[in-house]
């Protein structure tokens, strides 16, 4: 596969252009081919022990959007976006029970057979208890999980601004109320899956709030 060589002004240009847009214009749609390009960046991002333990919902439909907007009423200016994404990430029980998403990672995924999937799950069982220190413990497993979402988010974002597209990561959202909103509507199932984040995609019609960041030599350090 070819090298990709973006010009660096080309990236840095979508990194200026993103900012955190708090309004929408409704009547501006991501075209097929950006959104699509956007949901294949979630797709194609890196997870620890690559076991992608996240989905995505796309809500279009107008009043599941009204409904959303129960849960997450402060964001309720960015809800006239194009595309709208939630983000749910999986359960600790989800992740570690027999035939869960990690059993259905290795087995239908990656396609390991018993042995090679039994080493694996053993390896990732060992680091998750005394390195990382989340096994045995479902809030953090979970909480592990949307770290990967986080990721994918990120990955979105970044798409979205090469392709001139604006957005807005949203958290300020009820988890509760929108987890059961999801489930009445049978698009997650709580023991499983929980709403973590969600995004805003599409263009903006008023100018970004003002951005602040700290210096580079607060956030790095050499040695
Ligand atoms: C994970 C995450 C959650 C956020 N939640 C919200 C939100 O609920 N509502 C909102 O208006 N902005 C939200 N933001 C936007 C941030 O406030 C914004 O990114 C930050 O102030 C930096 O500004 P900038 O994105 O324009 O650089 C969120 C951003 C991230 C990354």
């Amino acid at each position: 596969m070819a090298k990709p060589n973006i010009a660096i002004k080309d990236i840095e240009s979508a990194l200026k252009f993103r900012r955190a847009m708090k309004s929408f214009d409704v009547s501006k749609k991501i075209n097929e081919e950006d959104i699509k390009l956007i949901l294949e960046a979630i797709r194609l991002t890196p997870t620890s022990y690559g076991f992608e333990p996240f989905n995505v919902i796309v809500a279009q439909d107008t009043d599941f959007r009204k409904k959303l907007e129960k849960a997450a009423g402060v964001n309720a200016a960015r809800f006239t976006a194009s595309h709208l994404l939630i983000f749910t990430a999986k359960t600790g029980e989800e992740l570690t029970r027999k035939d869960g998403h990690i059993d259905h990672m290795l087995r239908d995924v990656a396609y390991m057979n018993a042995v090679v999937r039994t080493g694996y799950k053993t390896f990732w069982k060992k680091w998750a208890k005394t390195d990382f220190k989340i096994f045995g413990d479902n809030e953090k497993l979970h909480q592990w999980a949307a770290r990967q979402a986080y990721i994918a988010l990120g990955f979105a974002m970044m798409t979205a601004a090469e392709r001139g597209i604006d957005s807005c990561a949203m958290e300020g959202f009820s988890i509760d109320k929108l987890a059961e909103i999801l489930e009445e509507l049978k698009l997650i199932d709580r023991e499983k899956d929980l709403p973590v984040v969600m995004l805003a995609l599409g263009y903006g019609n008023k100018e970004p709030h003002s951005q602040t960041r700290r210096d580079i030599n607060e956030i790095i350090k050499y040695c």
